[in-house]
């Protein structure tokens, strides 16, 4: 996500009909707050927040993505990244002899649209273009977009309710684990505990409470793993639920890749004293500001990737590490600049991978601006990075021959 300003204040009111819906899912919250006696872990409120059914952010028909929306994505932002991640998709592809791709969280649909006629392009479509979606409401979005930007992919596209029992082919996910509901905590002498939410005059507020046992030995494990103990009222969050989540992916894939694109940092980085208020942000109309509490179902809320669990907890899994990079790094490997780095058939090796997708665009002053949105440090170029692993893949991913940073981790 790429907030235009970052402000708490003066953020634009909501339009009558947002705030009725805003207060409907305050309801559904202070309900939940009630029933859980008084205090409701973050975690949960999150996950309402953004995906109780017919009411949260992503579950509901806010516009959420695009310039127009609260915050602007990678796929949203230039046709380029969809183009980077087919070259990267096709060279998987051909070396698997066909298969699957399966985008998770498909957003508006762009990626989809984008990549699919970038495939068409390099002759190295899938067999099918799977979408899971936990959104009824971005499904129908994605369906519309598909329909007007891509109308001759329609057919390959298939939604899913779930996942699949067995995949092979390519799993993408763009900014989908930074959507994870985390669990948020505060280091105190006794050990941790967890910021809860409560009512106060009708206003949702912080409280903390003891963290319970499964977040207390997750967050004793990670302390384990630093190099330092946190320090005293250092506050931050964990994703509790991302070892289950990639574990249910590397179990489906029987042969292929898993892609994940994220901004997010190594742990070390990712809990560093400097870093004591953690990463928790909210999206609001291209604002960036740190209060959940703000209208909630209207605006995005969203922590930061930590890269080291993710790469344990696949490659606990079964999965094997592939790669990882900046985002700049991953995009200019596969050709987003034009052939920055050589000959196109120095880093792939199969025709259709090896093709340039920016060389069409970066000649003009629109597709040389994308490309500094996506690959300039201070903008999205380090910030995200790009992460991937394999499973009965014998293949080095072009995405990383430029940069692979996995012993960073
Ligand atoms: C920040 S948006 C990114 C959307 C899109 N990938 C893009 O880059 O524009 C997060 C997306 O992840 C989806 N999502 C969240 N949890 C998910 C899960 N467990 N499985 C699949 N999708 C999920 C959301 O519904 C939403 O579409």
């Amino acid at each position: 996500m790429l907030p235009i300003r970052q402000t708490p204040k003066n953020l634009p009111a909501p339009a009558p009909e947002a705030l009725f819906h805003s207060q409907r899912l305050c309801a559904l919250l202070r309900d939940e707050i009630a029933a859980a006696g008084g205090a409701l872990r973050f975690e949960r409120f999150m996950e309402l927040a953004l995906y109780a059914p017919g009411l949260g952010y992503y579950s509901a028909g806010a516009r959420k993505f695009g310039a127009d929306g609260d915050f602007v994505t990678a796929p949203e932002l230039s046709p380029l990244f969809a183009r980077c991640l087919a070259v990267q998709c096709a060279e998987v592809l051909a070396a698997l002899a066909g298969g699957d791709i399966l985008e998770l969280g498909a957003g508006s649909g762009v990626l989809a649209a984008d990549m699919l006629k970038e495939l068409a392009r390099l002759q190295q479509l899938p067999a099918r273009y799977l979408i899971l979606e936990v959104s009824a409401d971005l499904r129908e979005r994605q369906r519309r977009t598909l329909a007007e930007q891509a109308p001759a992919m329609l057919a390959k596209v298939e939604w899913l309710e779930r996942l699949p029992p067995a995949f092979s082919g390519v799993i993408i996910g763009n900014e989908v684990l930074d959507a994870l509901p985390v669990s948020r905590f505060r280091r105190v002498p006794r050990g941790f505990d967890e910021f809860n939410v409560a009512v106060e005059g009708g206003r949702f507020v912080w409280c903390l409470r003891p963290a319970p046992a499964e977040l207390r030995a997750a967050l004793t494990t990670l302390e384990t793993n630093l190099p330092q103990p946190l320090v005293a009222d250092y506050c931050s969050e964990i994703c509790v639920r991302l070892p289950a989540f990639l574990y249910s992916l590397a179990d489906l894939l029987t042969r292929g890749a898993l892609l994940l694109v994220d901004y997010g940092y190594t742990r070390q980085a990712y809990y560093h004293p400097d870093r004591y208020m953690g990463t928790l942000m909210c999206h609001y109309r291209q604002r960036a500001h740190p209060d959940p509490f703000l209208h909630p179902g209207l605006q995005d809320i969203t922590a930061h990737v930590d890269f080291t669990a993710v790469a344990e907890a696949a490659t606990a899994a079964g999965l094997e590490l592939a790669g990882y990079a900046t985002q700049a790094h991953f995009l200019l490997a596969l050709g987003i600049a034009g052939d920055v780095h050589g000959s196109t058939s120095a880093a792939g090796g199969r025709g259709a991978a090896n093709a340039a997708p920016g060389a069409a665009m970066a000649g003009d002053w629109r597709g040389a601006r994308e490309v500094k949105l996506l690959t300039l440090p201070e903008e999205m170029g380090e910030r995200f990075k790009a992460m991937a692993f394999s499973k009965r893949l014998d293949l080095a991913l072009r995405g990383f021959s430029l940069q692979d940073l996995s012993r960073s981790l």
